[in-house]
């Protein structure tokens, strides 16, 4: 089902050394709870619908209840689009760069109440992001992840795929505001810490390597973290302060919320240093040249801004 993966060339990005320590935070469960809980208005309303999800170790679920999905067409569509995103690689093999689905990432079919949710995502677009310098329309974000995350290819943007994948988002953000995102930079509390790759291969053989494997190349129960099957270099997910808000909120995939923000920054670290498949059009990336810090590769703008810097700094 792969479609080209081994045809890209690999990308080694180089290691980030700009960070200044300061002693890890910790929280507790109690306090992760209490930060999700401006979400939870989105999901009170299901509780009745969805097993009792209230224990520390079973991640919390939200928007609406599978018994809203109207029957008669426009509720195919949406079976039809989560049925997209949750077997991506099956339904969809001429997009699927790679060994991932969409929700190897959007956890529960996107219902996961933690980094990566889908829920009111679809009330949040249009966007201005600076990544293109652009109002994306969600059309345009789905397919951001598919040339991306999925190393693949986009969607046709008037087909039935596409629709349907909408639906689906539409029907998440049910009676939730269409409104901007929220201001501010939900990544910044990364900028506080130090990444050691060091630490992060231990915490890496300890907790995560009997799922994803020695070589990071996925196994029977869990997906690939790096090498020709996982997601591109332009991946949200090779960012590392991105990294490790999915890896802090949603893995280890059995006790999530276990690690401390240190380990989850310092397996991110290490996962991201390792090679993945190339996306050229990442120079175009950030063309007001705004690039977060954390993103390891040049960009034109980037180069425009200080041409002391070599375009590509480190080899493809
Ligand atoms: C490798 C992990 C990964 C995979 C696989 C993946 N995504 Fe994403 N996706 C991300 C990350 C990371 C973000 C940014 C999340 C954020 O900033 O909150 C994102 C963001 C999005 C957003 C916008 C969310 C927002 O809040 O603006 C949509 C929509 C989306 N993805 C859809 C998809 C679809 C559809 C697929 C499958 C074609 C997919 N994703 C596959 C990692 C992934
Ligand atoms: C119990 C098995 C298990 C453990 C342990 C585990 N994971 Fe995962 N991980 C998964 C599964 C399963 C998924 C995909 C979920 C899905 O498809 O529904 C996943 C998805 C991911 C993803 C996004 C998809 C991808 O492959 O890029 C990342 C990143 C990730 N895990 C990192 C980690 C890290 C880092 C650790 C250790 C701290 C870890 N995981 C521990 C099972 C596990």
């Amino acid at each position: 089902m792969l479609a080209n993966p081994s045809t890209r060339p690999y990308y080694l990005p180089a290691p980030q050394g700009s960070w200044h320590r300061v002693r890890p935070q910790r929280f507790t469960i109690v306090q992760i709870v209490l930060v999700g809980l401006p979400l939870l208005g989105g999901c009170t309303r299901q509780r009745a619908a969805m097993p009792d999800r209230s224990s520390a170790a079973a991640p919390a679920l939200s928007g609406p209840t599978d018994s809203l999905i109207p029957s008669g067409p426009l509720g195919a569509a949406i079976q039809r689009g989560r049925a997209l995103l949750v077997a991506t690689r099956e339904s969809l093999p001429d997009h699927v760069g790679n060994g991932l689905r969409c929700t190897s990432c959007h956890l529960d079919a996107g219902r996961r109440q933690a980094f990566g949710s889908w829920v009111g995502v679809y009330a949040r677009y249009p966007q201005y992001r600076a990544r293109s310098a652009t109002v994306e329309t969600i059309e345009y974000r789905v397919n951001d992840c598919f040339r991306r995350s999925m190393n693949g290819k986009p969607l046709a943007l008037d087909g039935a795929e596409m629709r349907d994948i909408v639906a689906y988002l539409w029907f998440l953000s049910r009676d939730l505001p269409i409104a901007p995102p929220p201001a501010g930079n939900r990544l910044q509390q990364w900028a506080a810490l130090t990444a050691d790759t060091a630490a992060g291969a231990a915490v890496y053989a300890t907790t995560c390597v009997k799922c994803h494997g020695l070589d990071g190349q996925g196994t029977a129960v869990a997906p690939p973290l790096w090498g020709p099957k996982s997601y591109n270099v332009g991946a949200g997910m090779t960012r590392v302060r991105t990294a490790a808000a999915f890896i802090r909120e949603n893995m280890p995939f059995d006790q999530p919320g276990t690690l401390t923000d240190q380990q989850a920054f310092d397996v991110a670290a290490q996962v991201s240093a390792h090679p993945r498949p190339d996306f050229p059009d990442k120079i175009n990336d950030w063309p007001n040249g705004d690039a977060p810090p954390d993103v390891a590769y040049p960009t034109l703008a980037a180069r425009r801004k200080s041409p002391a810097a070599p375009a590509r700094a480190h080899a493809p």
